[in-house]
């Protein structure tokens, strides 16, 4: 049976920016079922929601405190469940954010382990310190800084790979892996369709033992990443629960997966497909705290090596941790919606099941930098903090640098329309509003057959009516020079892709001068010749 993710588009829902529906700036739940007509006109069949659960929102909802209920700003487990109905009426499927590597500081299974209760406590990874004030080992956390927090009420020290609000759960510990059975059935009997692993190939750490290298962050990750036991459980998962839902899609969020490993998680069932980082580091040094210029052809490597080496793979340019992908690879000046749709065609046009996140399909942009004191990013602060304090680079410059680590930027409010408050809140917006105020909004864009969200929803329409397009295989063409030329090949048929991510001209070779078919879909007026246009893109059925 063909799945449902092998042939449709996925939409990522950010809730607190995407609908606000009581004014208090916030989005919900009720915002975004008045936004399914909207999302079912766009063609996408999978909205995917990042997390909606209880939670102090320190790391804005991926610190979840109780898995069974729902934020008080999103609304309730009814209105949950009417969403869920509600998009079901309009053939869509919901994919719930499974955040398992940790828990808050604020769920009540940590709130027991912290008084040492039992069987609480060993729900969490505690330590001795190596000696008095010295952590167990020199992990350091995703987000810098030590990877142990000390509790002198236990005279112990606890794990967290990411911050100190979010404390790690023991996957050694059967009763863990038994709770989040129960969350994974209690959402699956709910009909949902499936989940989102949040850094899911870091859950079973091998061993304790110290790492290496210099790491600011993620020291010691080669005894947590992708480990024999992580594979183990993600087998188990699907033995025990997954296997009863035939209907279902596990999506993993994976650090450092390389081609080999990315492949294991596909054969046994352990993921049906996984999220890789490699293509969205092409234009960073630093960690990402410096943006280096972007060379197409690097992006195309990252992408074509993957393409053709793993079976299937979801394919996104951007979510709520990455900036925006127009001013990253794109031309937000004078090439603005061209080559958003240039970048919209090659997401869509890969072998993959393709991710789109919220506004993207208008071509939205970040909200501007502002100073690292006013961010709600912890992740932003916390790595200021480690430029600042630790590797003593000066204010301004770290300063500068923590922007381009600021995830508010990409979680920018909606743009609904170009009122006040964008048609996004009739309150004041949690979070500043992107760069162009809203100049690109669903509403101005429902009015123009041109603009980047009627492209949208072409390519998605294409996409699924050509068998080439969702279930072909991958042919890269060109792998020289600065062109993406592949095609997607389905028995005889066969659909030629050409996308140019630069902002001049671009010579085809001869071969592709001369091809013979018929343009199904190019992002510019005027005839296909001997070359594409700044930004170009052409997809053809090949005769
Ligand atoms: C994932 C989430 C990110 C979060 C982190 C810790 O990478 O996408 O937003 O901060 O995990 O849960």
């Amino acid at each position: 049976m063909k799945q449902t993710w092998e042939e449709e588009v996925v939409y990522q829902i950010y809730p607190r920016s995407f609908c606000d529906s009581n004014g208090d700036g916030v989005g919900d739940i009720p915002g975004i079922i008045s936004k399914l007509d909207y999302l079912a006109s766009l063609g996408v069949k999978i909205l995917w929601l990042s997390p909606i659960y209880k939670s102090p929102l320190f790391d804005m909802g991926y610190d979840v405190a109780d898995y069974y209920s729902i934020h008080e700003q999103m609304g309730t487990m009814e209105d949950f469940d009417r969403l869920f109905s509600e998009s079901k009426k309009r053939g869509m499927k919901i994919v719930m954010d499974l955040v398992v590597n940790h828990t808050s500081n604020e769920h009540e299974w940590f709130k027991r382990a912290l008084r040492g209760e039992a069987p609480y406590h060993d729900y969490y990874v505690f330590r001795k310190g190596k000696k008095k004030g010295v952590p167990p080992n020199n992990w350091t956390s995703m987000f810098t800084g030590p990877a142990w927090e000390y509790v002198p009420e236990l005279d112990e020290w606890y794990l967290h790979l990411y911050d100190a609000a979010q404390p790690d759960l023991n996957w050694h510990n059967p009763a863990v892996k038994e709770e989040v059975k129960k969350i994974l059935r209690f959402y699956l009997d709910k009909g949902v369709y499936g989940f989102r692993c949040d850094v899911i190939n870091q859950i079973y750490k091998e061993s304790y033992a110290n790492g290496k290298g210099l790491n600011a962050s993620g020291k010691g990750m080669e005894h947590y990443l992708s480990t024999e036991g992580n594979h183990r459980i993600l087998q188990e998962l699907y033995r025990d629960v997954f296997s009863a839902y035939p209907d279902h899609v596990v999506i993993g969020e994976t650090l450092n997966v390389d081609i080999p490993t990315g492949e294991r998680f596909l054969r046994d069932h352990e993921l049906d497909m996984f999220f890789t980082f490699e293509h969205m580091n092409v234009d960073k040094a630093l960690g990402g705290g410096i943006m280096k210029k972007f060379r197409p052809e690097k992006l195309r490597k990252v992408l074509f090596d993957y393409q053709q080496g793993v079976r299937w793979n979801a394919i996104y340019f951007e979510n709520h941790d990455q900036l925006r992908s127009l001013p990253r690879f794109g031309n937000t000046k004078e090439y603005r919606d061209i080559s958003a749709k240039a970048l919209a065609t090659l997401l869509l046009t890969l072998k993959g099941t393709p991710f789109i996140y919220q506004g993207q399909e208008l071509g939205m942009l970040n909200a501007p930098g502002r100073d690292v004191d006013e961010s709600l990013d912890c992740a932003c602060r916390s790595i200021y903090k480690l430029l600042r304090k630790s590797l003593h680079i000066p204010t301004g410059l770290a300063k500068k640098m923590a922007c381009n680590f600021d995830r508010d930027r990409c979680r920018a409010p909606m743009a609904w329309n170009e009122e006040r408050g964008l048609g996004f809140t009739s309150g004041k917006a949690w979070l500043p509003f992107a760069e162009d105020d809203g100049t690109h909004n669903v509403a101005s864009e429902e009015k123009s057959e041109d603009s980047v969200l009627a492209y949208y929803r072409k390519l998605i329409r294409l996409r699924r009516e050509r068998i080439e397009l969702h279930a072909g295989e991958f042919d890269p063409l060109d792998t020289r020079g600065s062109l993406f030329a592949y095609r997607r090949v389905s028995g005889k048929d066969s659909v030629l892709i050409m996308i140019n991510l630069y902002a001049k001209p671009l010579a085809l070779p001869r071969y592709l001068q001369s091809v013979h078919g018929k343009v199904l879909l190019q992002n510019y007026s005027g005839k296909l010749e001997g070359s594409l246009p700044p930004y170009g893109a052409a997809i053809i059925a090949l005769e």
